[in-house]
């Protein structure tokens, strides 16, 4: 089998990559375009895999994707490939709707072809527990809830969802969708609460908390996360939704406040300031029928996952310098040739 991964040089791509080639005898084909997000370190211990190929492209770009397709014969399709901050996507949402919405529906075009050739077998759209909008005190999200989105980011990501239901529904698509609750762990951007608190501590810089702080977040190691796509695109029925959750939900203060203890630095570094527009207030995933119908679950407790992320950003100090000098999109944009 060889599965287009889209969007595999990014945090969870990554991951996701590193868990295919060890857990299975498939090939993998990563198209990236390499965005600021992009980083092919974070890939270099799989590069040499024969089951392994990097191509740098957009998922905009339908011909150059059949073609792909084509070449590698492809089989299966999982589309990590976003936008997918929503701070950024405050600042300007329109890459957030040229990727995530556009990005797609060519995609699924694509899919929906080779379908018809009977060369797909399915194709998995990577979606977030964000499409539901945000929660009271009480409760969790299922499948059946609302899509009620509240950010440019999470309304990019439902339109996308609807495009995979009516794929689904009109053309038979084989199409299935996960819906996962925010994710930590090795080689996410530091631009993202657990990686930026990380980073931010190391260097005894302040620590940046919205509000009050007490936004509430069910956290998921991404190797769980890998396992919960992983099992869906295996075993998941088409046109299915799934969720999944981490079991860990926590308030963004008491993450910050861990990260330092850990850390061994002060709480002096915290500084509130002024609340993200929109923001959330808390998100809780309920995962009984991916647990039900896949038997999956996740294996990692928070501590478990924030031990080994803590120990990973400190052993590998080098791989966030140059992410944050953006060293790597210089060295891209040389052997590339600019992206988006
Ligand atoms: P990321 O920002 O780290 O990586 C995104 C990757 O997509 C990057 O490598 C980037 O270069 C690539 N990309 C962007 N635009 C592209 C385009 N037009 N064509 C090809 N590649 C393109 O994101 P992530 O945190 O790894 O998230 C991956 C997916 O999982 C996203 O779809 C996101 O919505 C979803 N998700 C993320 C979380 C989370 O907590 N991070 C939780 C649930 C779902
Ligand atoms: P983030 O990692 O951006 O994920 P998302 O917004 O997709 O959930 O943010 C997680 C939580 O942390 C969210 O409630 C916003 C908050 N946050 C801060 O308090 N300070 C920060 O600097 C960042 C980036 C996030």
């Amino acid at each position: 089998m060889t599965i287009l991964v889209t969007g595999g040089a990014g945090f969870i791509g990554s991951n996701f990559i590193r868990y295919v080639l060890a857990n299975s005898a498939s090939h993998i084909v990563n198209l990236d375009s390499l965005t600021y997000a992009g980083n092919l370190e974070n890939l270099s211990d799989v590069e040499q895999n024969p089951r392994y190929t990097f191509v740098h492209g957009s998922i905009q770009n339908k011909e150059f994707i059949e073609h792909i397709c084509l070449v590698h014969g492809v089989t299966g399709i999982i589309n990590f490939a976003a936008e997918s901050h929503v701070d950024r996507s405050i600042l300007s949402a329109g890459a957030f709707i040229d990727t995530n919405v556009q990005g797609t529906l060519v995609l699924l075009e694509v899919a929906k072809k080779l379908h018809e050739k009977g060369q797909l077998t399915r194709y998995v759209q990577v979606s977030t527990d964000e499409v539901y909008g945000s929660l009271g005190a009480e409760g969790a999200f299922t499948e059946e809830t609302p899509l009620a989105p509240n950010s440019p980011y999470s309304a990019s990501k439902a339109s996308a969802d609807m495009l995979v239901r009516a794929f689904v529904h009109t053309h038979d698509l084989p199409a299935l969708t996960t819906r996962c609750s925010n994710n930590y762990g090795p080689y996410q951007f530091p631009e993202k609460l657990i990686p930026l608190m990380i980073a931010n501590a190391i260097d005894d810089k302040p620590l940046p908390v919205y509000g009050d702080g007490m936004n509430v977040r069910d956290w998921i190691y991404v190797e769980d996360h890998c396992a919960a796509v992983w099992a869906v695109f295996e075993r998941g029925r088409d046109g299915e939704i799934y969720n999944a959750g981490g079991a860990s939900e926590k308030p963004n203060i008491e993450v910050v406040k861990t990260l330092l203890q850990t850390l061994n630095k002060p709480e002096s570094l915290i500084k509130y300031v002024t609340d993200r527009p929109g923001h959330d207030r808390r998100y809780a995933i309920d995962f009984t029928k991916i647990s039900d119908e896949l038997g999956w679950k996740p294996r990692y407790s928070f501590a478990e996952g924030l031990q080994k992320t803590v120990e990973w950003y400190v052993a590998n100090k080098e791989w966030l310098e140059h992410v944050r000098s953006g060293a790597y999109l210089a060295y891209y944009e040389q052997q590339y040739g600019r992206s988006k």
